[in-house]
């Protein structure tokens, strides 16, 4: 059996992975062996049935003498220890769930649904850093790879709207927390019926503007509001997260010179963790909507094509539906007024599943 190393297992990513590889038996056919960067020789956690002790994160050593490393525990760690290693000698797999090597030539974006054969082709040309996409572009493919697989998207323009989770742990606690204090505010007059609605609102936007709400973790108020900001400023106006679309989609695709062009707005708002998107597309054709759709829906096992239904879409193309399950529904299909190559879409997926988690245990699995 593989000696599989954990690092980042504890946290939010990493907790969604062992959860996932429980549930798939993966600790049945590996080795694992945990590690700490803050608690080393205290008791390993028994997944799997495998009793051990925490290992030092940083010992190089207890590193290389694994034959497949995986990485929660974000960039910091990775743009550490990841050099090292490989300067030591290490020729094993890293698996990396943090974006700092995703753009690497010698590295792959790993979403097996949408690029299996890249994968497969990398590991025969001896490519050994593997490394999770970005949430956004991981759930965009899975949704709409039928598109993309048979070649038909000339581009495509996105509004995202991005989960509290995408940001940390942290932040989830803190939208929650806001959203507490806010209704906090307004209990007693929500409970009169009689009560006026703009008086309590106008409470709940005095509150908010007051600066009395937590904000350590977003800076500004996100519940009742949204953030129309992710990740860093670029020097072209763009968010990093807003780049991020078209670098990985492309790289993921193994586009080369024809590059797609992805781009558009990211925004956070107050859903705990799955991202949505909405998509405008140009296609290179006027493909049939029936069609669209059956491409959408044989792509892979995972998508699952909404009728553009009112209630339909209601019920099923939501956060609320989709968290917590690694279903990616794509739904509000139809041709827009600006003429018959033109695709509305809407996308829904768990960003700590398909958008995180689910591709570093599915890599692992192609390794054993
Ligand atoms: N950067 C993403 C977000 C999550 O902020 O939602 C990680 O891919």
């Amino acid at each position: 059996m593989k000696n599989v190393g954990f690092i980042g297992w504890r946290g939010m990513v990493g907790s969604v992975l062992m959860q996932r590889m429980v549930e798939e038996g993966d600790f049945n056919v590996i080795h694992p062996v945990f590690f700490t960067t803050s608690q080393h020789g205290a008791e390993a956690p028994v997944f799997g049935g495998h009793r051990s002790t925490l290992q030092d994160a940083f010992d190089i050593d207890a590193l290389s003498a694994l034959d497949i490393i995986i990485s929660c525990q974000g960039g910091d760690y990775t743009n550490e220890v990841y050099p090292k290693l490989r300067e030591a000698g290490w020729k094993g797999y890293w698996i990396d769930a943090a974006s700092a090597l995703r753009m690497k030539d010698d590295a792959i974006i790993i979403l097996d649904p949408v690029n299996h054969q890249y994968i497969q082709d990398g590991l025969n040309k001896g490519i050994k850093t593997f490394v999770g996409g970005n949430c956004t572009v991981s759930l965009m493919l899975m949704s709409l790879g039928g598109l993309f697989a048979n070649n038909l998207v000339e581009w495509a323009s996105v509004a995202t709207y991005q989960a509290a989770s995408g940001a940390g742990a942290r932040n989830m606690r803190e939208l929650l927390s806001q959203m507490g204090s806010l209704h906090a505010q307004v209990a007693k007059e929500l409970q009169n019926p009689a009560s006026a609605i703009l008086e309590i609102e106008k409470k709940v936007t005095d509150f908010t503007r007051s600066g009395s709400m937590p904000t350590d973790a977003f800076g500004v108020p996100l519940a009742g509001s949204l953030i129309p900001w992710i990740d860093k400023a670029l020097e072209n106006g763009q968010s990093r997260e807003e780049w991020k679309g078209q670098a990985e989609t492309n790289k993921i695709l193994a586009t080369g010179s024809n590059i797609i062009p992805v781009d558009g707005l990211c925004v956070r708002v107050g859903a705990l963790r799955c991202h949505s998107q909405a998509f405008t597309l140009k296609l290179k054709k006027d493909v049939p909507l029936n069609e669209v759709e059956q491409l959408l829906a044989s792509h892979n096992e995972w998508v699952k094509v909404v009728p553009n239904d009112r209630e339909i879409t209601m019920r099923e193309l939501t956060p609320a539906a989709v968290t917590g399950t690694l279903s990616t529904p794509v739904g509000r299909l139809r041709k827009l007024n600006m003429g018959p190559e033109y695709l509305s879409a809407f996308t829904v997926g768990d960003q700590l599943l398909w958008g995180a988690a689910e591709p570093l245990r599915r890599m692992l699995r192609i390794l054993l």
